[in-house]
């Protein structure tokens, strides 16, 4: 079988698997395994694929089948322009994440030297592009799980201003140095969400995903906790849920924050919710 030949199957099946993007999906274990891109299969493609190549693509084919996350397959996912090492334990990086990084990096326009958090930090992914865009500034990226912990050394062991930080958000505030800015995309599923995740979400860590109070309680409780963390003039934003930018625009406002607004992702949902001090 040709390189060609399986990229089609692999798509036909991945399709009648019910995986939502077939081809892109069957383009990248195909590149992942023979190294062939799509944008090489026209040539490249006509080679026929070594026995090693067959068998290890067709170990990934089902699993994939079985809506096993394509990013937990290829080991690593783009996120901010940013490889990120990813798999089982923690959440993959989600491209509406970089709203809150593009929000971020604006707030911080102006302040040298800044300190930022990057709260329930995951992959590191939202410390990473901080740091890639600031160089100037010390992130504290602190994240609980020990699943996750490695990927986020791992992911951040490049950038000399990201501290990373083992332990829980709700505790550890009062180690930390005092914020011009707060970054946080924290668990934001409700328990009635819970029960409709697509079927790979399933796979993702329920600590990343799930919170109480209809999702809102690690906003009411950062908010709160970490108010007087801020700088004067310091700022928090989070990443919320679709439907969660109104709520969460009145819990800041509760905590204090005095001036309070929403940014929207690139689909126009209010993605992002700041409060400045
Ligand atoms: C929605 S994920 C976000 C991960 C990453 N920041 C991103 O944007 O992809 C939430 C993260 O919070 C972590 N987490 C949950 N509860 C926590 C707590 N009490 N303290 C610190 N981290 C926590 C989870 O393990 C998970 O990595």
């Amino acid at each position: 079988m040709t390189i060609k030949q399986a990229y089609s199957s692999l798509s036909d099946y991945l399709h009648r698997q019910g995986v939502e993007s077939p081809d892109f999906d069957a383009a990248q274990l195909v590149a992942a395994v023979t190294g062939v891109t799509k944008a090489k299969m026209p040539i490249e493609g006509t080679r026929p694929l070594t026995p090693l190549e067959l068998e290890r693509l067709t170990q990934l084919a089902k699993r994939r089948g079985e809506r096993y996350p394509l990013q937990y397959l290829l080991g690593e996912w783009e996120f901010y322009g940013i490889p990120m090492a990813v798999g089982e334990g923690v959440l993959i990086p989600r491209a509406d994440t970089e709203t809150l990084v593009e929000t971020g990096l604006t707030l911080l326009k102006g302040v040298s030297r800044p300190v930022v958090y990057d709260l329930c930090s995951g992959s590191g992914c939202i410390a990473a592009a901080i740091a890639k865009y600031r160089p100037d500034a010390i992130v504290y990226a602190v994240e609980l799980s020990k699943e996750a912990l490695p990927y986020l050394r791992k992911n951040t062991a490049a950038f000399p201003g990201i501290r990373v930080v083992e332990g829980d958000v709700l505790e550890i505030g009062s180690q930390l140095p005092p914020c011009h800015l707060l970054l946080s995309n924290p668990p934001y599923i409700s328990d009635s969400e819970m029960q409709q995740l697509q079927s790979e979400v399933r796979y993702e860590p329920e600590m990343a995903l799930r919170a109480e109070n209809d999702g809102l309680y690690f906003y009411q409780q950062i908010s709160s906790l970490y108010h007087s963390r801020l700088l004067e003039e310091g700022a928090m934003a989070f990443e919320v849920g679709y439907t969660q930018s109104a709520p969460v625009s009145q819990i800041l406002r509760q905590a204090g924050m005095k001036e309070v607004f929403t940014c929207k992702d690139l689909n126009g949902i209010e993605r992002v919710v700041v409060g400045k001090k």
